[in-house]
């Protein structure tokens, strides 16, 4: 790479920086309510629901009483392959997203028809907002010998230039599948994921340059010393995570791999490198384990996440019940987009069907 195309990459990743701070200095999270408030806005909520012919779909990473709610009412509680497969299937006439922007636009993709409505429209993801569609098309402009291949975690203009996309929980398998046809592959936005999947299929992979901000933070380090205070615990984590993370890690696969894989295991301890919102469903689905978050870079100035992303914790009862009475927050997709959208998220789910997904474990 010469000085100039360097100086470009660095100055493009400063900004990239300087625009998630922007989205986390903007990201508050909601007030805790007392639980008899809770309890009172969890019944109106359910009977607009009813009234209205509505469906939650919440993410693992949310909160514990909107997946409770999700699924107490005839919703759903998942991964991000899962939620779009579920609001898809659905037959709501209105799709409450909790999540992150881009599930909300996935769903209204793949319903067109449904309104889609999410708590929050400020819920974004670094991972997202560090692919803006102008710089990632010329990127593939570069390399048209490629095939392009992205991360759910994009826009829908991303997804649109893309000829696949996937989330953690399919990753592999596609690429496994493109490598097979001897296909060559243009990869955004996580770098980590990127890496991991091509140093596990020896695929020919070249890697946009983004992260998640939650699971940046896991460090090898910190989970080593870990094992040694608890010997006979298996580590469990998200492919977002760094290589030395990765490697060190018994499973690594989506959030709905790692719940799968926590109950599966003979472990009774169980340290996870993903977002601490995946422990309510940990916990329900495995009782009598221990489950103890892997260590991050520490509740400092440095530590923009703390394992929680503060996108994820955006989403709340309060803004769910606002947007669902007055149908705020609503998801908009323009039209030519999402026709073009729909293209690779249909493949993948149409790939996930034929598949039989497992967990991609070391153990
Ligand atoms: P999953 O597809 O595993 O749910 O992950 C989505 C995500 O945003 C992880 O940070
Ligand atoms: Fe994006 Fe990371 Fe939050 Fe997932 S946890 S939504 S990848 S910022």
């Amino acid at each position: 790479m010469g000085d100039s195309s360097l100086t470009e990459k660095m100055d493009s990743l400063a900004s990239d920086q300087e625009v998630v701070r922007r989205y986390l200095d903007r990201a508050e999270a909601p007030e805790q309510l007392p639980e008899a408030e809770r309890r009172q806005l969890e019944s109106q909520i359910r009977e607009l629901m009813r009234v209205k012919n509505a469906r939650l779909v919440a993410h693992y990473y949310t909160e514990s009483s909107l997946q409770d709610l999700a699924e107490d009412s005839g919703g759903f509680v998942g991964d991000s392959l899962e939620m779009a497969r579920f609001g898809r299937d659905c037959d709501a006439d209105i799709l409450m997203v909790a999540g992150v922007r881009f599930m909300g636009e996935s769903a209204k993709i793949l319903s067109p028809d449904k309104l889609v409505l999410m708590p929050t429209l400020e819920a974004t993801c670094s991972l997202d907002i560090a692919c803006p569609i102008e710089r990632f098309a010329s990127f593939c402009d570069e390399h048209g010998d490629r095939t392009v291949v992205v991360y759910a975690n994009t826009s829908a203009a991303v997804k649109a230039r893309s000829d696949w996309v996937v989330t953690s929980s399919i990753a592999l398998d596609v690429v496994e599948h493109l490598m097979e046809r001897g296909e060559k592959i243009l990869w955004a936005p996580d770098k980590h994921l990127g890496a991991y999947i091509r140093k596990t299929t020896g695929a020919d992979m070249l890697l946009w340059d983004a992260a998640c901000i939650v699971h940046e933070e896991f460090k090898a380090r910190g989970i080593e010393d870990m094992l040694s205070m608890y010997p006979a615990a298996a580590v469990l984590a998200h492919p977002e995570s760094p290589d030395a993370v990765l490697e060190i890690a018994d499973v690594v696969g989506s959030t709905t791999q790692i719940i799968n894989a926590a109950k599966q295991l003979p472990n009774q301890d169980i340290i996870v490198a993903t977002d601490q919102g995946i422990f309510h469903k940990l916990q329900q689905l495995s009782p009598g384990k221990r489950f103890i978050i892997a260590p991050t870079a520490g509740n400092d100035a440095t530590c923009k996440s703390c394992a929680h992303c503060p996108w994820m914790a955006m989403n709340s009862l309060q803004a769910l019940y606002a947007s669902l009475l007055n149908e705020t927050n609503e998801v908009e997709v323009e039209s030519e987009l999402a026709e073009q959208a729909m293209l690779p998220l249909k493949r993948m789910l149409e790939f996930a069907e034929k598949s039989k997904l497992g967990v991609k474990g070391k153990a």
